[in-house]
């Protein structure tokens, strides 16, 4: 791929699955990654970096599975530049009608010296071996060089100039720890072409990093200096303090364009809302409530004199309309009395394709909720078909519970918990309160010792009947993990959503052991 033809256009590379899912305590199943890789093509974003394959046998079947189902965007798998690396990506990545190879190496001395400790002329060696290899395996290939704002710009233009002249098809400029400051980014990137002019001739790409609150501002920069794709993370979730929000920089480009001489992306900018929702409601990260774009206030208007400022015009105190974004009134779509065809021209027309065995869990599942909710909207059908979509094999499921709570005797719950291997194990414990009651009766079933660490609870929608969302994050061998469940009744909610932090926790200890046993590689549990 070299430079796009429209020379305006601005490509949306999204590194949720990727970056933002080493974000502490994140842990996504292939189910759930899949489904947030539909959401993102429904998006309409360019490219998906969908995982790291080499990481483990877990992050190297999602890549796949995502490659091979999620039509549109490109897919792409970040490698490192050893060649078991770069064919894992590749292996990933080759059933996507679109397949990108990512290869990245620090060029900053502190990276050189202290975590790689080799030379400069051995880094240049391995980006010329990495993108050769890269290229003789797919068309499409994109060369990082990390830390690039704390190294050497002239060494770092070296290396990308050996990149290209191997056959690199995007150059992306890593703000790494979140460092630059716009206008340093500008001098910066104006440099490098001025270093090496047949950047030019293809795609320039900024990854900027959050941690001085910066890295949507720096994308902007990088965007005026000449970059034309912008690597951003839903919700701006990632390593540390995250990545460049996506919705945010793709609602500056939308809401600036007349300023902006025509700089503009391809995203479907309704799509936005949900997308957090889902990306929120997977990964267990709240978005904050004053959060730009999504966030539950972003277009609420508090003070008398802007509520009345926008009755009578909008444009008075609003730069945006919120249904550009997705967040339109919450419309109810379907009622206790209606029947699966109902249920699944709804579900189509917010992009679920569902027949079969799911449409009928969810057709009883709906049933259940409709009949002490009445009005089922959007939104709840929504975190329904979520709910409903993400157990997969190999999980924990929670089938049944029992829980005699009284204000005059600790209270005790009963459960009944699936196996992984399909058996039902029974467990029972006096807690404290109800709902530590059914956790250490999961606890019991299921013969682990998990310790909770956070409990939130949420309701999807407002109402006294409001679906309930809970999320938990729990640690079992020293592993984080979260999990989240959904339902009328609170307590039920919290038994899915432990469940589930379970069935992830165990995941990742078993893939951890495994690791340890192979003399796995420490550096593969993240990237920045
Ligand atoms: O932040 C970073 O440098 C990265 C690279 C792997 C692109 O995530
Ligand atoms: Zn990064």
């Amino acid at each position: 791929m070299s430079r796009p033809k429209d020379p305006t256009k601005v490509l949306i590379f999204d590194t949720t699955l990727r970056d933002g899912e080493q974000s502490p305590g994140i842990s996504l199943n292939a189910s759930e990654k899949l489904e947030i890789a539909q959401q993102l093509a429904r998006l309409g974003v360019d490219v998906i970096e969908a995982g790291f394959p080499i990481a483990s046998p877990g992050d190297f079947e999602a890549v796949q599975t995502i490659a091979r189902e999620v039509d549109g965007p490109i897919i792409t798998g970040l490698s490192r530049t050893q060649t078991a690396d770069i064919d894992a990506a590749y292996e990933a990545v080759k059933d996507s009608a679109r397949p990108r190879i990512h290869t990245f190496i620090s060029t900053s001395d502190i990276h050189i010296e202290h975590q790689l400790k080799t030379t400069r002329e051995d880094v240049k060696g391995q980006a010329r071996a990495a993108v050769a290899h890269a290229r003789s395996l797919v068309e499409d290939v994109e060369f990082s060089p990390m830390d690039a704002t704390r190294a050497d710009i002239e060494f770092t233009a070296e290396v990308c100039q050996i990149a290209i002249d191997e056959g690199a098809t995007t150059i992306n400029i890593p703000d790494t720890v979140g460092y630059t400051m716009p206008h340093e980014f500008t001098a910066y990137l104006g440099q490098l072409l001025a270093f090496v002019p047949d950047l030019a001739e293809i795609v320039l790409s900024v990854h900027c990093h959050d941690d001085l609150g910066l890295a949507v501002a720096n994308s902007f920069a990088g965007v005026l200096a000449g970059a034309r794709q912008v690597e951003c993370a839903i919700n701006g979730i990632g390593e540390r303090a995250g990545n460049a929000s996506l919705e945010e920089i793709v609602m500056l480009l939308h809401t600036r364009s007349d300023d902006l001489n025509g700089l503009h992306c391809d995203v479907v900018t309704t799509e936005l809302a949900r997308s957090s929702r889902l990306v929120s409601r997977l990964t267990g990260y709240v978005v904050q409530p004053n959060k730009a774009i999504v966030g539950r206030n972003a277009f609420a208007h508090e003070s008398g004199i802007h509520q009345d400022g926008v009755l009578k015009e909008r444009t008075t105190y609003e730069i945006m309309d919120a249904t550009t974004v997705g967040l339109e009134a919450n419309s109810i779509v379907l009622g206790k009395h209606s029947g699966r065809h109902a249920l699944q021209k709804a579900l189509e027309d917010l992009g679920f394709q569902v027949s079969g065995q799911v449409l009928n869990q969810a057709f009883k599942r709906f049933k259940q909720v409709a009949d002490k909710k009445k009005q089922v909207t959007a939104m709840d059908l929504e975190a329904l078909v979520t709910d409903e979509l993400r157990d997969e094999m190999g999980a924990y499921t929670l089938e049944w519970f029992d829980v005699e709570a009284s204000s005059r005797r600790p209270p005790h719950a009963k459960v009944g918990v699936r196996t992984p291997d399909g058996q039902e194990v029974e467990g029972s414990f006096v807690g404290d309160g109800p709902i530590d009651a059914v956790f250490q009766a999961i606890n019991a079933a299921t013969q682990t010792d998990a310790k909770l660490r956070e409990f939130r609870v949420e309701a999807v929608t407002g109402g006294q009947d409001a679906l309930g969302e809970v999320s938990v994050v729990l640690e079992l061998g020293g592993i984080s993990a979260s999990g989240q469940g959904m339902s009328t009744d609170i307590i039920e909610a919290a038994g899915r959503a432990y469940v589930r932090a379970l069935s992830n926790a165990q995941r990742r200890v078993l893939s951890d052991e495994g690791d340890r046993q192979d003399g796995g590689d420490p550096l593969l549990s993240g990237t920045p």
